[in-house]
């Protein structure tokens, strides 16, 4: 079948998204970590990532800091830019699932209709939402970067959980409560076993 939209005629390869997961005996996902700045999106990420890799099965990470320095560098972290930051990282994880891959998306993705959006570009099933029900005082008290102090202090403007919005998910497939973060490794590395075993086919 042929899409045309306007001008543009979507072009169809005959090698497809099921030849290429045979290929690569795996299948193609989105794992979309939402949540708080420090509430451990980026360690899940790496996590999840290591317990498929030993299990043979190939990742990618798309981390909301990293592609901010490259992809997205262009955009800044007020709503309009947030919006389209979610965007494109959800079009490209959409393609990275295409390709075979098992993404995952590590951003602090703050408001739901973009994730809805993301979930949306996926079949059924393939869009896997993680959230890190983290409360504020823990990842202000973890603040990794520095960055909560610096916000407290009025020099970010606009810091999520501090002066700007986020919107827990109310239908995620995941929710990963925790306040103690003396649990964070053990948890993580238990978690990221599960999500294995949930995903590897
Ligand atoms: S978003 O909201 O999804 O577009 O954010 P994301 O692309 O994930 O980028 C979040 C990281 O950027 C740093 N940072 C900020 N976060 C929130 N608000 C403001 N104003 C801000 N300015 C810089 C921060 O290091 C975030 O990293 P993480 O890994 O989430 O701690």
């Amino acid at each position: 079948t042929q899409q045309i939209n306007g001008n543009i005629v979507w072009h169809n390869c005959p090698i497809t998204k099921s030849d290429r997961q045979e290929l690569i005996k795996q299948k193609g996902c989105v794992i979309w970590i939402t949540g708080l700045s420090g509430s451990g999106k980026s360690s899940l990420a790496c996590a999840v990532s290591r317990a498929l890799y030993n299990r043979g099965k190939l990742t990618y990470i798309l981390d909301g800091d990293n592609v901010r320095h490259g992809l997205n560098s262009d955009l800044s972290f007020k709503a309009e830019d947030r919006a389209e930051n979610i965007r494109r990282v959800g079009e490209v994880s959409k393609l990275f699932a295409d390709a075979g891959i098992i993404c995952i998306a590590s951003l602090i993705s703050p408001y739901r209709k973009e994730r809805a959006s993301c979930r949306a570009l996926l079949p059924q099933g393939d869009f896997i939402e993680v959230f890190m029900d983290v409360p504020l005082h823990v990842c202000e008290a973890r603040d990794p970067k520095g960055l909560y102090k610096r916000a407290r202090a009025g020099k970010i403007k606009g810091f999520t959980g501090i002066d700007d919005p986020y919107e827990p998910p109310l239908d995620c497939e995941v929710r990963i409560y925790f306040s103690d973060h003396t649990l964070f490794t053990s948890f993580f590395e238990s978690l990221a076993y599960y999500y294995a075993l949930q995903i590897v086919i």
